[in-house]
């Protein structure tokens, strides 16, 4: 289990092992995205508990991106004092910290955004979920995005985060983009590979201006929708190749386009599936064709099951949510007992729990201690 614990490098950042915490969506933000005690509290057990990287949760760089009252923001310079803290919280315990900057395009249905559409690469006429629910993107509505991507990552970079990392997977506005399903513009930023991709090499580029050549800039990347007409693994995989040799200096591999929506097509959601590591097969893949370092991430739950992907270079990193949820230390254990399995079932009552407006935690674990102090 060695290789797990020895460090390697993204850049300039040197990663103590081989683990990453998964971007994870707290809901425990602040008013205006501000960064809260109980959020500078869960970095800190996250790094006092050996993780070697962590990806902070979701932050808008747009109010027209944001999704939840519960997020946090890096959309204005307000935010970054806060910001301090976290990164402090995790450098002071020996780990690194990337933030995750966000935008959910057609998915921003936010209270703020109530009077104004939330905006998406198109409106699809012949999908009765979103058609009247979203207006399609201008020239200018790309740019600002753009522009507020830029910004937010040099005030990453000043509130002392060693890289960022933006989300382009689950269906949110680059996985829109992406995807010929949710993409059917005719312009320049939509139609071929390239120029579905337009978006995310604009934005890698407006955030390499404010942060400089050494920073890291990272992506969590749906290479596969899952459902028909929508982006498929090949176009995926060149994606990824794409974006690599295009400014993005490590991946991570996840799923596209996806919600409950597709549900009772050929679509079914993957987060659900207990086979473990069941996108390890992407990352091998993409792994095999870019000489970026590679994150795996869902569903992996054993040791045994990732010192196999990264001794067999399959991926370089691997990146766990729901069970550092349960367990922030799991890490520190496994390292003095690989043979640990996580109490984190995949039961998904955490995922349930945010969407309903609570604040993270795992559910089941909380419910079993009820129990037993009832007794
Ligand atoms: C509670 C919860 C919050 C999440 N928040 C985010 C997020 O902010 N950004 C993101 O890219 N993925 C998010 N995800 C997805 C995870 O990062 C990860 O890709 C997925 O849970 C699979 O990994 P796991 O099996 O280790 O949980 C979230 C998942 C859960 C369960």
């Amino acid at each position: 289990m060695k290789i797990l614990f020895e460090p390697a490098r993204i850049k300039q950042m040197v990663i103590p092992n081989r683990f990453v915490r998964s971007a994870t969506y707290d809901g425990m933000a602040g008013p205006d995205g501000h960064v809260s005690d109980p959020q500078v509290r869960l970095i800190s057990d996250l790094a006092a508990g050996g993780i070697g990287l962590i990806i902070h949760a979701i932050t808008y760089v747009h109010s027209s991106g944001q999704v939840s009252g519960f997020m946090n923001s890096l959309a204005e310079d307000a935010c970054i004092n806060g910001m301090r803290d976290l990164t402090a919280a995790a450098h002071r315990r020996g780990a690194k910290i990337a933030i995750q900057l966000f935008h959910g395009g057609r998915e921003a249905r936010f209270v703020k955004t109530k009077n104004q559409l939330p905006m998406a690469p198109s409106v699809i006429e012949s999908d009765p979920y979103y058609r009247g629910s979203c207006r399609e993107m201008n020239e200018d509505d790309i740019l600002s995005v753009i522009a507020a991507f830029g910004d937010a990552a040099g005030r990453a970079k000043d509130a002392g985060f060693d890289a960022v990392q933006i989300h382009g997977a689950h269906g949110y506005l680059f996985s829109q983009f992406l995807s010929p399903f949710t993409n059917r513009r005719s312009d320049a930023w939509g139609g071929t590979l390239e120029n579905r991709l337009r978006l995310h090499r604009e934005v890698c580029l407006a955030m390499r201006r404010q942060v400089g050549e050494d920073y890291p800039i990272l992506i969590k990347l749906g290479v596969e929708d899952g459902f028909p007409e929508g982006l498929e693994f090949s176009e995926g995989l060149l994606a990824a190749r794409i974006l690599a040799e295009s400014g993005f200096d490590s991946l991570e591999i996840s799923s596209g386009v996806r919600g409950k929506k597709y549900e009772g097509t050929e679509y079914r959601t993957k987060i659900n599936q207990t086979r473990e590591g069941y996108f390890r097969d992407w990352a091998g893949r993409v792994r095999q064709q870019v000489d970026k370092p590679v994150m795996a991430v869902g569903g992996f739950r054993t040791m045994k099951m990732m010192e196999t992907l990264v001794r067999q270079n399959d991926a370089d990193f691997v990146s766990l949510c729901r069970p550092l949820i349960a367990e922030p230390d799991l890490i520190r254990r496994w390292g003095n007992d690989p043979d640990i399995r996580p109490v984190c079932v995949s039961c998904n009552l955490c995922l349930e729990l945010l969407h309903k407006g609570g604040a993270l935690h795992c559910v089941m674990l909380r419910k079993r201690a009820k129990k037993t102090s009832a007794r």
